[in-house]
């Protein structure tokens, strides 16, 4: 039986910072006190360090199809990347019948519509190294599908991820949203919102290639900041008339933080999640010629859209800080060493001559802590409160992993991360230790950083050793969250 007495630090949490210490048994926090006696517990120095829960990134895309490639971070290298920055716990998008062809009506008949695709992303997920949990793509609606949703909630998903842009493929109509938000509120289920318009970037997007306007920055300009407002807004009204639950993810313009305020000051339950990639980067990034790198969706903004976001992080306005990590590589055809092997997997130079074509999406899921303690605590636009209120258990009351996750309280697993705050390290692709060949960060200089990560009460980061395992992570099964 694991036994830890971690002395002397200084704890952080969503509303405190005190000193105390901590004794952990067989993976839980037991006692939290000054001082506190085990003389038959190994002894863990934390003086001069912060100690803070695991991190919990509630928006991941780990071993994802896209565009014929697939994300290069799997639920092993990408769990790994999630703990050297001090994350425990990711919560991860099942894709909606993947591949859908390799089943006959009469098998989604016997199974449900939902089962199969869990039970793919749970192989996929059988390698964890850290503790993780689903959220399910709801991309087709039907009534057989309706029906099937609470039989997500036995399987301990209990959020559906719901589109209004990629037309043809992920996008529902809004009737179907709206029905899905009454679902969800049958079933204390929430609904997260991907929010940009699908109509109106298909047109722009035909425009474009028919003028012949190939290039990154094209991405951006064919997806539009009004329709992320436009459609965030729409659907938190859908959620007022359903009396539902909403989270919108990836917030990324200034008016969708003002129409969250504007919702939530009248009493719509709707909650905000922001990614350090819309607080720091702008569609500028686009413009260079390494622009690829920058490509996701929703796109990078404007400056006056980066402030407007660390205002509503700063005012409470918006919730949680999630990664939306998704990568791939900027050059696929040529490999990396990774884990002493080499490897390259497609990435962003499938879309060189055609932007559309690029991969969606960029690595994070390693960058969020570190860089957020430095840019965000450091330089005084959030508190260390704060920091792990939006990073550790604002996403585990709200999906309902609280307070398992996201705290230090007698009782929760022993997720604890034991915070430097004076490591001085320059950061990107090597210290970040994802599986791509760039890191958005590359050479910033940062001030604090993960010492020692323990999960469930295992050291698994030890500085820049690494002693977590595949299949160390346990799958979470979720229950009804809060409304924050
Ligand atoms: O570009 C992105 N964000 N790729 C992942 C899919 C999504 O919409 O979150
Ligand atoms: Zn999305
Ligand atoms: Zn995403």
């Amino acid at each position: 039986m694991t036994k830890l007495l971690i002395k002397n630090g200084t704890l952080i949490t969503a509303s405190e910072t005190y000193q105390a210490d901590i004794l952990v048994e067989d993976e839980k926090i037991v006692q939290i006190g000054q001082p506190l006696h085990a003389p038959d517990a190994e002894p863990v120095d934390a003086s001069n360090k912060l100690v803070l829960p695991g991190g919990v990134d509630p928006h991941t895309h780990f071993d994802l199809p896209m565009f014929g490639t697939v994300s290069s971070d799997d639920h092993y290298t990408g769990h790994k990347a999630a703990a050297f920055g001090g994350t425990t716990t990711v919560m991860d998008f099942v894709v909606l019948d993947s591949p859908r062809a390799e089943r006959s009506a009469s098998a989604i008949e016997a199974q449900g519509d939902f089962k199969y695709s869990v039970d793919l992303w749970m192989e996929k997920a059988s390698k964890a190294a850290i503790d993780y949990a689903f959220h399910m793509n709801l991309t087709r609606f039907n009534e057989a599908i309706a029906k099937d949703i609470p039989s997500l909630v036995e399987m301990g998903i209990t959020t559906l991820k719901v589109f209004t842009a990629y037309n043809g493929r992920l996008r529902l109509d809004d009737g179907s949203i709206f029905k899905a938000l009454r679902i969800a509120k049958e079933n204390g289920m929430l609904v997260m919102l991907h929010a940009e318009n699908g109509d109106v970037i298909e047109i722009l997007v035909e425009e474009a290639l028919k003028a012949g306007h190939t290039s990154p920055e094209w991405h951006a300009r064919t997806r539009p900041a009004w329709g992320a407002v436009e459609a965030g807004l729409r659907v938190a009204g859908m959620a007022s008339v359903a009396d539902a639950p909403l989270y919108i993810v990836h917030m990324n313009a200034a008016g969708e933080v003002d129409m969250l305020d504007y919702a939530r000051q009248r009493g719509v339950k709707v909650m905000g999640e922001t990614c350090p990639q819309y607080l720091f980067f702008t569609m500028d990034h686009l413009r260079r010629p390494d622009g690829a790198k920058w490509i996701c969706s929703p796109p990078m903004r404007t400056e006056a859209d980066n402030a407007r976001l660390w205002q509503g992080l700063a005012d409470g306005t918006i919730q949680t800080l999630g990664t939306d990590h998704c990568p791939f590589f900027f050059d696929g055809t040529k490999p990396i060493l990774y884990e002493g092997q080499e490897i390259a997997i497609p990435g962003k130079e499938l879309g060189a001559d055609d932007f559309t074509k690029i991969p969606n999406g960029l690595p994070g899921v390693g960058d969020r802590l570190p860089i957020l303690w430095t840019y965000g605590v450091r330089a005084g636009r959030i508190t260390p409160n704060q920091f792990v209120a939006l990073n550790c258990t604002n996403p585990a009351r709200i999906f309902g992993l609280y307070p398992r996750k996201g705290s230090l309280l007698p009782g929760s697993d022993a997720d604890i991360v034991i915070w430097d705050p004076e490591k001085r390290v320059k950061y990107g692709a090597a210290a970040a230790q994802h599986r791509t060949d760039y890191n958005l960060y590359e050479g910033w200089e940062l001030v604090g950083y993960p010492e020692k990560v323990f999960l469930r009460g295992k050291l698994i980061v030890d500085g820049e050793q690494w002693l977590g395992r595949r299949g160390g992570g346990q799958f979470l099964k979720r229950i009804p969250g809060e409304v924050l």
